[in-house]
């Protein structure tokens, strides 16, 4: 049975969310799956037991989070000699703010900036949670993502669940073939 890790940073709880469906997902395609919360198990996490990493992080102010690109650097050789996904969530990949290019951008400066490209990537629309911000949240959002669209109030939540379904449904097909040899 193939082995994975599925592995996120989350603020505010979306890429948590859409990191557990993806676990459930490969868990029902046969995968031995383990997921972790890098806020709680830092980058020293051990990725080398694993056939397949998947990595999942969230872009606040145009950018994904440092402690997840650290992860990535720290385990570059690894990774190359894994079957990889990441995903990245954001509110430019769908809902009212929807920006594709952001979208696709965030990913490219994430691979550029770690010199990593794994070998599926997608990117998913998050959600805005009001009920989750405090003050100074709050006035930030205010700010940054009413220009773009984004409700002011309440919570709402974009991810396109078939999406992830069809990303893990994927990356639980690679799996099935041999990548390189386990050291
Ligand atoms: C303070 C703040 C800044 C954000 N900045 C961006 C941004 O620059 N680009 C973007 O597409 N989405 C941005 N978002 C939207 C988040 O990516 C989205 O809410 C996502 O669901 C957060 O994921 P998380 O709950 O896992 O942290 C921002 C959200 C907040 C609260």
């Amino acid at each position: 049975m193939a082995r994975a890790l599925v592995i996120f940073a989350s603020e505010e709880g979306q890429t948590a969310r859409i990191a557990r469906r993806v676990a459930e997902e490969l868990h029902r395609a046969g995968v031995e799956v383990a997921l972790r919360d890098l806020a709680r198990h830092g980058t020293e996490a051990r990725l080398a037991g694993y056939d397949g990493v998947v990595i999942g992080a969230s872009v606040h102010f145009g950018h994904h989070d440092k402690a997840v690109a650290r992860l990535v650097k720290e385990h570059l050789a690894i990774l190359h000699t894994r079957h990889t996904a990441f995903f990245s969530v954001s509110l430019s990949a769908g809902g009212p703010s929807r920006d594709a290019a952001a979208a696709r951008r965030y990913l490219e400066e994430f691979a550029a900036a770690t010199g990593w490209k794994a070998d599926l990537a997608a990117s998913f629309a998050g959600a805005v949670r009001h009920s989750r911000y405090g003050f100074l949240r709050t006035l930030l959002v205010h700010l940054s993502l009413r220009r773009s669209g984004a409700p002011e109030s309440g919570d709402h939540e974009y991810t396109d669940w078939a999406a992830v379904t069809s990303f893990a449904e994927a990356f639980a097909r690679r799996l099935q073939a041999p990548k390189r040899a386990l050291p």
